[in-house]
C-alpha cells in the first residue's frame, strides 16, 4: 500500500497545478489539521458534551448542534492562523469573516460548511465538512463580499472530509479528484483513492421522497423515471438516502447514480432549494465535474451560477453524467 501523504501528493502535482503553491500547501495542511481535530470529537461525540443542541438558531433558521459550533470554531481559529487567507465564510456565520490584521494574511478565500449532516450527529450516522477555496478578486486592503460571491468555475480547490467508519479527505485542485484515508495510528491522511472517476451511470438514486408532495410535476416525472423500469437500465434504480449530503454524495461519486435535492414548493409558485450554493453545491459540483460527472440546479450548470447572496440556496441534481442528463430531460 503506497504511503503517499497529502503533502507529498500536492508536491507531486505542484509543478502542474497553479493552485498548489507553497502557501496553498500550508492552507491545506491547516485544513487537514482542523479535520483531524473535528474527527476526534465526532468519534467521541457520545462521550464528550458535544451531543445535542446549543439551544441557538443559526442564520439558516436551524438548531445549532454543539458539534456544529465546535467544528466551526476549530476551523475559524485554525484557518485564520494559516497565513494563506484574507477572508472566510461559514454556513454558521451570518456575515463574512475577514482574517484579523494581527495575523499574516494571504490571497486565498475559504468558504465552508463546518459540519454537514448535523441532524445525524446524535444517531452516529456519517457527517462531514465541505470546503471551497477561491483567490480574492478585490485589491483594497480589506477583503470584501465580492471575494466570496464568485461563480463556482473560479474555485481553485474544493473538497470534503467524511467522518464515517473511516475519515476520508476527498479534494480537487483542478487536476482530477484524489481521496485520502486517515490512518489514526499515525495521524496521517494517506492516498487511498487516486484519480477518482464517477461511473458514466449508476444504479442508485438519492432523494428525500418525503418531499414528493411539494415537488413540481417535472421533478415528479424525473424521480419516477429512476423508480420505473423504462429507464436506460431497463430496471428500477435502488434508493439510498442518509440525509448527510457528504455521505450521499460520496456514495454517488464511488458507485455512480444521481443525488437530487429538488425545489420544494411550500406555497404555489414559490419553489425553493435547500442546499447552499457557496458551501455545499459549488464545491461538490467542482469535485464531480473533475471526476467526469455533472451538477445542475435543474436547468443551469451549478459552476456557472453567480451567487447574489452569501447564504443563497439552490436546487441540486448531481452525479453520473448519463443519469443527470436523463433527469434534465424532464426538468427542462
Ligand atoms: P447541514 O447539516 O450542514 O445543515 O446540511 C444538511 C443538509 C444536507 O447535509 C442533507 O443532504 C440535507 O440537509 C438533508 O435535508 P433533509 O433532511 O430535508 O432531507
Ligand atoms: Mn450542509
Ligand atoms: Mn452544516
Amino acid at each position: 500500500m503506497s504511503q503517499v501523504t497529502v503533502t507529498e501528493h500536492l508536491l507531486i502535482h505542484q509543478k502542474k497545478s497553479p493552485a498548489a503553491s507553497g502557501v496553498f500547501t500550508q492552507l491545506l495542511y491547516d485544513l487537514i489539521l482542523s479535520a483531524k481535530l473535528i474527527s476526534r470529537s465526532v468519534s467521541k461525540a457520545g462521550l464528550l458534551d458535544v451531543l445535542g443542541e446549543t439551544g441557538e438558531i443559526n442564520v439558516q433558521g436551524e438548531q445549532v448542534q454543539k458539534l456544529d459550533e465546535y467544528a466551526n470554531s476549530v476551523l475559524i481559529h485554525r484557518m485564520e492562523r494559516s497565513g494563506a487567507l484574507c477572508l472566510m465564510a461559514s454556513e454558521e456565520n451570518a456575515d463574512i469573516i475577514p482574517v484579523p490584521e494581527r495575523f499574516t494574511r494571504g490571497d486565498y478565500v475559504l468558504i465552508f460548511d463546518p459540519l454537514d449532516g448535523s441532524s445525524n450527529i446524535d444517531v452516529n450516522i456519517n457527517v462531514g465538512t465541505i470546503f471551497s477555496i477561491h483567490k480574492r478578486i478585490t485589491s483594497a486592503a480589506a477583503p470584501a463580499i465580492e471575494d466570496v460571491l464568485q461563480p463556482g468555475y473560479r474555485q481553485v480547490a474544493a473538497g470534503y472530509v467524511l467522518y464515517g467508519p473511516s475519515t476520508m479527505l476527498v479534494y480537487t485542485t483542478g487536476m482530477g479528484v484524489h481521496g485520502f484515508t486517515l490512518d489514526p495510528s499515525v495521524g496521517e491522511f494517506l492516498l487511498s483513492h487516486p484519480d477518482m472517476r464517477i461511473p458514466e451511470s449508476g444504479k442508485y438514486y438519492s432523494v428525500n421522497e418525503g418531499n414528493a408532495a411539494m415537488w413540481d410535476q417535472p421533478t415528479r416525472e424525473a424521480i419516477n423515471y429512476f423508480k420505473g423500469s423504462e429507464n436506460r437500465r431497463g430496471q428500477p434504480y435502488s434508493s439510498r438516502y442518509v440525509g448527510s449530503l457528504v455521505g450521499d454524495f460520496h456514495r454517488t461519486l464511488l458507485y455512480g447514480g444521481i443525488f437530487a435535492y429538488p425545489k420544494v414548493y411550500q406555497k404555489p409558485g414559490e419553489g425553493k432549494g435547500k442546499l447552499r450554493l457557496l458551501c455545499e453545491a459549488a464545491p461538490l459540483a467542482f469535485v464531480v465535474e473533475q471526476a467526469g460527472g455533472k451538477a445542475t440546479d435543474g436547468e443551469r450548470r451549478i459552476l456557472e451560477l453567480v451567487p447574489q447572496r452569501l447564504h443563497e440556496r439552490v436546487p441540486l441534481f448531481i452525479g453520473s453524467p448519463r443519469d443527470v442528463d436523463d433527469a434534465m430531460r424532464f426538468m427542462k
